[in-house]
């Protein structure tokens, strides 16, 4: 069977740009890639699978685990279902990490929550030598995948196991950048339903992971440290008077996503009463 013929009978099942979009990115159809042929002929192999990308794409599977990679912050990834496929909205969080470290000459930065290390990976890229990133993940999984990431763009980033900040000393940090999970359970239905359940849900309206993150963040920060944490759309308000509640942390920027939606804060530590593990 031609490309062509197997476009036209199932042109029905995809969305134009999608369909486009995985046969230029499928591992495997180098060939096709570049000046795409449809009067390629499809051998076994090719035919079974793109029908094995029909189902997923049909059953609702995201593009980016179909092909294994996503990109982010102008820099490729690759993901797969065991960790979280990166969302633009985080390339804001990037963004003002980058700004902050540059602006204050700050040397020590944490991605908590790496994921595949999209985060710690494009801070390095953009800053190299002038930064010292680390990225933890209690998921092995995900530090096995951000180590591939590593390995695919030379970087050095210190990867390190742990559960939030249990593995780290205090006054580590000049900053701690994090997109924690903060889904409520209630909300990870369709496409949502493949990525991790660790890498999303939250309990407490969402909130659990970001109040743990502030409340351990501040004893590993150094003195005038920062930290930037991505939020929910509807964490605003709780997060708000969470931050007035702790009072050792003065908050500097609310950053607002492409739909305007508050998504993220950047905050500074103060000398104010400071916790420590032991309190909480
Ligand atoms: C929302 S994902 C973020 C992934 C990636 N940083 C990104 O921005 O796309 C949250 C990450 O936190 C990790 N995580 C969940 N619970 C954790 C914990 N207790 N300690 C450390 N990491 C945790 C998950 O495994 C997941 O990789």
């Amino acid at each position: 069977m031609k490309l062509r013929a197997w476009l036209n009978s199932n042109r029905k099942v995809f969305l134009d740009r999608d369909l486009s979009y995985l046969l230029r990115n499928l591992p495997g159809f180098d060939k096709l890639r570049g000046d795409f042929r449809e009067d390629v002929f499809l051998n076994k192999t090719r035919l079974k699978r793109l029908e094995e990308i029909k189902r997923l794409y049909a059953e609702g599977m995201p593009a980016a685990y179909i092909i294994y990679k996503e990109e982010f912050f102008g820099l490729e990834f690759e993901v797969n279902p065991q960790v979280l496929i990166p969302r633009k909205e985080t390339e804001l969080i990037v963004e003002k990490a980058i700004e902050i470290i540059r602006d204050k000459h700050l040397s020590r930065v944490l991605d908590l929550g790496c994921g595949c290390g999209n985060i710690a990976i494009s801070i390095k890229k953009f800053l190299k030598a002038k930064v010292t990133v680390f990225a933890s993940d209690l998921s092995f999984n995900g530090l096995r995948v951000a180590k591939k990431n590593l390995i695919r763009h030379n970087l050095d980033v210190k990867l390190v196991n742990s559960d939030l900040l249990m593995s780290f000393k205090k006054k580590t940090f000049d900053l701690i950048v994090s997109n924690p999970p903060y889904v409520e359970k209630r909300f990870i239905r369709g496409s949502l339903g493949y990525e991790p359940r660790l890498a999303l849900n939250a309990k407490d309206k969402g909130m659990f992971f970001i109040k743990k993150i502030l409340k351990q963040g501040y004893s590993c920060l150094k003195k005038d440290g920062f930290i930037i944490i991505e939020i929910g759309y509807n964490h605003k308000k709780l997060l708000d008077s969470f931050i007035k509640e702790l009072g050792f942390y003065d908050l500097l920027e609310w950053i607002k996503d492409y739909s305007g939606h508050w998504r993220g804060v950047l905050l500074k530590k103060n000398e104010g009463r400071g916790a420590t593990r032991d309190e909480e």
